[in-house]
């Protein structure tokens, strides 16, 4: 009996990584273009952009791009075209930062989102312009 249990104990340590990984990527896997058709420019941002930029746009953790003081530098258009391709972007743009990284967003999001999307960081930035605070 003792070779049986071993053979099969081993598959299991073996088998074990193999689906510790694909639990992992099952939630990006499951990202669609569906999963944010529905969803506002609110919920689309607490999704994808408030773990760096904090519900109000201030930023959390030091890591950058607090949206206080920028309204004057955005419109729908420009953002939306910086949220494509953020590098990129970042040539016409003097007054981000070299060195901090900002990652393009999610690519199923589908353009009507997008502009929900960029619309509620537009409100965002509104909000913490001086004479709203
Ligand atoms: C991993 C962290 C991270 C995530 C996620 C992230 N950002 Fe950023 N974002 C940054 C950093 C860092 C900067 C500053 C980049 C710079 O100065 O070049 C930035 C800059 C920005 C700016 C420019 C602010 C300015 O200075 O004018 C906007 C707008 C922005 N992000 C929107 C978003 C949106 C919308 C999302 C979600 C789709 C998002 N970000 C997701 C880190 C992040």
């Amino acid at each position: 009996m003792f070779p049986v249990r071993w053979k099969s104990r081993v598959r299991g340590a073996v088998l074990a990584p193999g689906v510790a990984l694909m639990l992992a990527l099952l939630p990006a896997a499951c990202d669609g273009p569906s999963t944010y058709e529905d969803l506002s420019g609110e919920q689309i941002y607490s999704r994808l952009c408030l773990q760096c930029h904090g519900e109000q746009g201030r930023a959390l953790h030091g890591r950058g791009g607090s949206y206080l003081g920028k309204r004057k530098y955005w419109t729908r258009e420009t953002l939306l075209e910086y949220l494509q391709d953020p590098q990129a972007y970042k040539r016409k743009a003097p007054h981000l930062s070299a060195s901090r990284y900002m990652p393009p967003l999610n690519r199923h999001v589908p353009p009507e989102a997008r502009v929900r999307l960029a619309d509620h960081v537009l409100g965002l930035m509104d909000a913490l312009e001086p004479d709203r605070r």
